[in-house]
């Protein structure tokens, strides 16, 4: 089978889903409901409905967008990834997934193949952690893998409930019904850019992802004592943000110290209050994510750091507060699929290694209802997370024709 990808089209495509952001460009913010979010789920909606697709956005905002061809109560194939952005992002993390998976459709619908099963789309919301403290929203709900009312309470930095925001983006429907079956996709493929650099070092097209590694989050805060910063003596401080920072070492050293180069530990978050020069920080809030391939060594750092944190309250005299938000399994990708993406890019010429992902993905959560896998693309120096993200377009088009062979095969 001969595929063609418009290339031009989905570079064309990629530029202008970059312009729904609040940051300059060439970086990328799209948080989740913001108002660029929802002019930018207005315009692919647009797109996938253009190319033929039947259009279905649930009580989170998921969207899935369906070729319904073939047996319509057949089990689907699905790919897909998000299109949320964090704060200064690049342009590429995510968006590839959703316009390469929607240009992977329209390739196989060009090409008059006729798939005997339904082929879906699926755009998850909120991938990134964000707005609401905790990654993959939408694929965690379609799961069953986060409660549904427990979602519909958390809360964003402004005190707004998910449930208030959902509302006010159009999205109503009780959260329990996100939840998909079991037997709802025979398969799910998510395309997406590596955001690390064994691809481009090894001059590899193709990265089949075999399994994703587990990640943790914590929300750590801590309340001390504010004052004036003339008048209150140094022996009598119980300084927030002085006790922050050994946190934040000791994070770093534990995570580096676990033995294995799969282990990372990072604090990115640091909120401090009251944030004035001449005041003693009297409440700080950390975020830290934690992550590793290996699930028992991932939890013993988790537990490391809660025994730094304590350590350190005590100290100090300080009362530190430490939250998990989330401690997921690792995934493992399917080996029938990734047998079928070994063909395709052998049928497509192009050179592929199997690897792990150490960015979660919403294939994380999808994994615990369908077989999946993943197919990374080379990004320049392993770069992500950064306004200098960049994927060629021969790259990009490259994972595309091998995301279609396979839909193609597995809806066969
Ligand atoms: C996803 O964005 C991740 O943080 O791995
Ligand atoms: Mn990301
Ligand atoms: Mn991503």
């Amino acid at each position: 089978m001969q595929i063609e990808v418009d290339a031009r089209r989905l570079a064309a495509e990629l530029d202008q889903l970059a312009s729904f952001s609040t940051s300059d460009p060439p970086s990328v913010t799209r948080i989740v409901f913001s108002d660029v979010d929802l002019r930018a789920r207005r315009w692919l909606k647009e797109l996938c409905c253009s190319a033929g697709l039947v259009v279905r956005e649930d009580p989170v905002g998921n969207m899935i967008a369906r070729w319904n061809a073939g047996d319509h109560d057949a089990p689907a194939v699905g790919t897909g990834s998000h299109i949320d952005a964090i704060p200064n992002a690049g342009r590429f993390d995510g968006t590839v997934g959703v316009l390469g998976g929607l240009e992977a459709i329209r390739a196989l619908k060009a090409s008059g193949f006729a798939p005997k099963r339904p082929i879906e789309l699926l755009v998850f919301t909120a991938e990134e952690p964000t707005r609401f403290g905790i990654g993959c929203l939408g694929s965690r709900l379609l799961s069953g893998a986060l409660d549904a009312e427990k979602a519909g309470q958390l809360r964003d930095q402004a005190g707004s409930t998910l449930d208030e925001v959902r509302k006010a983006a159009g999205f109503h429907g009780s959260l329990s019904n996100v939840r998909l079956t079991t037997n709802r996709h025979a398969a799910f493929i998510e395309l997406h850019i590596e955001q690390g650099p064994i691809l481009e070092q090894s001059r590899h097209q193709i990265g089949l992802v075999t399994s994703i590694a587990a990640p943790a989050a914590l929300r750590v805060v801590i309340h001390g004592q504010g004052g004036h910063a003339g008048a209150v003596l140094m022996p009598n401080r119980h300084d927030a943000l002085t006790g922050a920072a050994e946190i934040i070492l000791a994070v770093e050293r534990l995570a580096g110290a676990s033995g294995a180069l799969d282990t990372v530990a990072t604090t990115g978050l640091c909120d401090v209050f009251p944030s004035a020069v001449n005041s003693i920080p009297s409440r700080v809030s950390l975020g830290i994510d934690i992550r590793d391939i290996n699930l028992s060594r991932r939890d013993l750092l988790v537990e490391e750091i809660r025994k730094a944190i304590e350590g350190v309250s005590r100290k100090r005299a300080l009362q530190c507060i430490t939250e998990i938000l989330n401690a997921d399994d690792p995934a493992q990708c399917d080996r029938r699929i990734l047998d079928v993406l070994r063909r395709c890019c052998e049928d497509e010429g192009v050179t592929h290694m199997e690897l792990v992902s150490r960015a979660y993905h919403d294939s994380l959560f999808m994994s615990r209802i369908a077989p999946v896998a993943m197919v990374f693309i080379p990004c320049r120096a392993g770069v992500s997370h950064r306004a200098d993200e960049f994927a060629s377009l021969p790259d990009i088009a490259n994972g595309v024709r091998v995301l279609a062979r396979a839909l193609a095969q597995l809806a066969s």
